[in-house]
């Protein structure tokens, strides 16, 4: 009891009655600067590479983790507003409250905050996430319904893998000549692969299309700071728009046209080719864990040997590859009604921020800061929370089944026609702790010679 009221002494008292506790000025100042500031500058809507090369050098995505540890013991383990100029703002630092959150999407706990409406605005208003009220639910429901969430395995995987396959294959068999795999050639593959899973083999090589997201979305990262590029929006749209009207089979454009009264169609799909991109690092991040983790290159390979239909290893490594690289690094939501959690209540209108990269890689976790797929072997992505990759609740990722599908499909053809090595960074191929981030810009590999063909029968698998 004495050691209890000890520990309680160090523990700042809340100064809301039955509010949540406020954070002192300097640990308010500390959470801006080392945990909100780097998230930021990494880019939340497109990612900075420059920033993300810092973010890994010194390691500040594992500081900001250490310094939410700080927090959450002077807190007592209890979510806590953080100060600021603008509105009542709230960091989640208890599970509970992590649950109580995402199981209260869409109401009271609203997922279009007003940050991302914001942001979301210059290329994609009508999407569901920045959606409101009534107007969410059914642009909710055309997400479900084309990307099958509720389906381990996409009714269209077999397209879906071929199209794989296939741009899988000529990345490397470029690539193989050189003898080197780096980001820019598998980005330029993946987005190939997107364009054709998205909208069709007829958008492969519309990099345009790809381009101006990546305009769209850069201006979206400066969110209400700079004005909207109308014409651009406009463009975009009616883009693809002519790919939904062309239904290519076998595309989610199809699937989307042949949904009845399908709500701002065009808005979910510029979602699901921005959310491509992290889904594009996430499997490069994986190849990179996996190569240079003995146990887990040895489990991968016997999994692609069998030629089973499921890659269910290859998907548990995509998982955990998120676990510890999280794209998603602050899930945001904002209270449409004063609302209690277990640390306290919260009125109407406050911001929410779970910076996930804390209750994923809390230095108490047996498995923190090391590889460890089997975790997520036989687990749904929502089943683990406070660990949440996808989110959990009405409003987690309707992909969650469908990225690691997919980015298992690739993992397993890279693995397969070639024998990758990690050339870059160094620190990977060292035992110990990983650090913080992983620059997926620049990790390179190294790759064995000969024809996809040759390499494929050398290791035995099958073709
Ligand atoms: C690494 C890949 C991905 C990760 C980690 C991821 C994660 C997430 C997370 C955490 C959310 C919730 C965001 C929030 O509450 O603010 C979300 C929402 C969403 N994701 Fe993903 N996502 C990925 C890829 C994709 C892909 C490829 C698609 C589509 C093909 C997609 C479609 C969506 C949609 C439509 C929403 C909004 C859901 C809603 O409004 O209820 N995601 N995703």
């Amino acid at each position: 009891m004495s050691a209890n009221r000890n520990s309680l002494k160090d523990h700042v008292v809340p100064s809301l009655k039955n509010g949540l506790p406020k954070m002192s000025v300097a640990h308010s100042l500390g959470f801006w600067l080392r945990v909100a500031l780097p998230t930021w500058t990494k880019g939340i809507i497109i990612r900075r590479p420059r920033m993300i090369a810092l973010a890994e050098r010194f390691d500040l995505d594992a500081k900001a983790v250490r310094y939410m540890e700080r927090l959450h013991a002077a807190y007592g383990g209890r979510s806590a507003l953080v100060r600021n100029p603008i509105r009542t703002q709230a960091v989640v630092f208890d599970p509970a409250d992590v649950r109580a959150v995402l199981d209260g999407a869409p109401e009271p706990f609203t997922p279009a905050s007003d940050e991302k409406r914001s942001a979301l605005a210059h290329f994609e208003p009508e999407t569901s996430l920045a959606s409101r009220t009534a107007e969410r639910a059914p642009r909710r429901h055309l997400n479900e319904l084309a990307l099958e969430t509720s389906a381990s395995v996409h009714s269209h995987a077999d397209r879906f893998t071929a199209v794989i396959r296939e741009e899988m294959q000529s990345l490397i068999s470029d690539d193989g000549a050189a003898g080197e795999l780096a980001w820019p050639d598998f980005s330029e593959a993946w987005f190939r692969l997107v364009r054709r899973i998205v909208l069709g083999d007829r958008a492969r090589e519309d990099h345009a299309l790809t381009g101006l997201m990546v305009r769209l979305r850069s201006r979206a990262n400066w969110a209400f700071t700079v004005p909207k590029n109308q014409r651009f929006r406009e463009d975009l749209h009616a883009r693809l728009m002519a790919y939904v009207d062309r239904a290519e089979p076998g595309s989610l454009a199809a699937l989307v046209k042949g949904l009845p009264d399908a709500n701002a169609p065009t808005h979910q799909m510029a979602q699901w080719l921005f959310a491509f991109d992290p889904a594009g690092m996430t499997a490069f991040r994986a190849l990179a864990l996996i190569v240079s983790h003995e146990e887990a290159f040895d489990q991968a390979k016997a999994e692609i040997a069998s030629g089973g239909s499921d890659p269910a290893f290859l998907r548990a490594c995509v998982l955990e590859t998120l676990r510890l690289f999280p794209t998603t690094p602050a899930i945001l939501r904002q209270t449409t009604a004063a609302t209690p959690l277990a640390s306290g209540s919260l009125p109407k209108e406050a911001g929410i921020v779970i910076y996930t990269p804390f209750f994923h890689r809390a230095s108490w976790l047996p498995q923190a800061d090391r590889f460890q797929p089997s975790f997520w072997l036989g687990r749904d992505p929502e089943e683990a929370l406070p660990v949440v990759p996808f989110s959990a609740g009405a409003a987690a990722c309707p992909a969650k089944n469908l990225v690691p599908f997919l980015a298992a499909q690739a993992l397993r053809q890279l693995l397969s026609t070639s024998n990758p090595s990690v050339v870059r960074p160094l620190w990977l191929r060292r035992e110990g702790a990983l650090r913080g981030t992983l620059d997926n810009y620049r990790i390179r590999f190294r790759l064995e010679g000969g024809s996809p063909t040759q390499r494929r029968e050398a290791h035995g698998f099958p073709a």
